[in-house]
């Protein structure tokens, strides 16, 4: 059955509802090895107690020593957990919120990619709920009443913008993929700091550096409407990838294009918890849930397709990035966002995200659609897809065209 009716009618619904969720603000503070001031942060606050949440990858990679030693130079009683997995579980936070409780932690530094702020965002929220369990908190919207424990969010990848995005996903008790948004999520500094992302291989990079340009790209696109500084962050996370992630694919160690990144995956957070994502997400989502693959990759995978099928609707606001990213002169909108198109694809291109293998099968299509149409509900799309359009993307991205 087609929700595509349904669909259209509550297009502008999730925008409205994520209009009403305060959103962090968090203090930024950049630089190469930075990640040392937190204990600086710490200190002026006057946090006398911390737990440190990271991964033993960060942790083998030595990432958490500058940390440890910050909080150990300034007298900061803390306490690390490191047992996170790429895909953590609520037995997982359950573990570290238990450890934060016997801690008395006053504040959390999460340290790590996308699963380590997860996991951060919901101990901070479960800490100020003792007597509930990690799995009653998995509701579509969670309000943390007071907010979360503070957070020092320190990320180690420049991708998914975790470090201010309000959501957090977590494997329940069927091992499927729960997406919870904190109402009242408390992040007080977000530390950029480039040498964590300047060793990461190119492969991640790319993949990364696709899905910080989608959330903007999508941000931008979207039919939430915003204020300025919202609007901004989009066009500007837009700017930052199509500058930077050239430069890091090249030369790996430019620690300023690095932190373009760093910047790009930041604004790209921002805008996810004002405008949403759109179909590149609903896309990446199902494909990646049904095959296996990872966001970025799926990410990459989907890009072209759908930006090219929403290109009508989309052409003046595609436009107004091609003449902000400096990518044309053309007066007319049409070719102004061509040359976006262009842009994205040759990046596509430059970072060998173009040659991935699809592995979407005519076979599936039906479940496919299925999952696309009820994963697009959550977003405010530029335009609203009938499941024959899905089809039609779904048939640009299959590897047997039989059917
Ligand atoms: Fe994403």
């Amino acid at each position: 059955m087609d929700t595509y009716i349904f669909r259209k009618t509550i297009n502008r619904l999730p925008g409205a509802i994520v209009h009403c969720i305060p959103t962090p603000d968090p203090r930024v503070l950049e630089g190469y090895a930075c990640r040392q001031q937190a204990g600086t942060y710490l200190q002026e606050k006057a946090y006398k107690r911390v737990l440190l949440i990271t991964d033993q990858t960060i942790h083998a990679l030595g990432y958490d020593q500058l940390i440890e030693q910050g909080l150990q130079e300034r007298q900061i009683d803390y306490v690390k957990f490191d047992a996170i997995s790429s895909e953590p579980d609520i037995a997982t936070v359950e573990a570290c919120r238990k450890v934060a409780l016997a801690h008395k932690a006053e504040c959390v530094i999460a340290l790590g990619g996308g699963s380590v702020m997860d996991v951060s965002k919901m101990v901070a929220a479960g800490a100020k709920m003792p007597h509930r369990s990690i799995r009653s908190l998995l509701l579509k919207f969670l309000p943390v009443w007071g907010k979360t424990l503070p957070i020092v969010a320190i990320p180690t990848t420049a991708g998914t913008g975790a470090e201010v995005s309000v959501g957090a996903i977590l494997l329940d008790d069927k091992g499927v993929k729960n997406s919870t948004v904190l109402i009242g999520l408390q992040v007080v500094l977000v530390i950029l700091d480039s040498e964590l992302t300047v060793h990461a291989p190119l492969n991640v990079t790319a993949a990364c550096g696709m899905d910080a340009l989608s959330h903007a790209i999508e941000g931008a696109v979207s039919a939430v409407r915003v204020k300025e500084k919202d609007a901004a962050y989009a066009k500007e996370g837009v700017r930052l990838v199509l500058q930077h992630l050239p430069e890091v694919m090249v030369h790996p160690d430019n620690a300023d294009a690095r932190m373009g990144m760093c910047r790009a995956a930041l604004y790209g957070g921002h805008t996810i918890n004002k405008q949403l994502a759109g179909y590149v997400h609903a896309f990446a989502h199902s494909i990646g849930a049904k095959y296996h693959l990872s966001h970025g990759n799926a990410i990459s995978l989907v890009m072209m397709p759908v930006l090219e099928y929403q290109k009508k609707a989309c052409e003046d606001k595609y436009a107004m990035l091609a003449r902000y990213c400096r990518l044309t002169d053309k007066e007319n909108d049409a070719e102004a966002a061509e040359d976006f198109l262009k842009a994205v694809a040759n990046l596509l291109d430059l970072c060998g995200m173009n040659k991935l293998k699809s592995p979407v099968q005519t076979s599936d299509y039906a479940s496919l659609v299925k999952m696309i149409a009820a994963d697009s509900i959550n977003y405010s799309s530029p335009i609203t897809l009938k499941n024959s359009d899905i089809i039609q993307i779904l048939k640009t991205i299959t590897v047997n065209q039989t059917a």
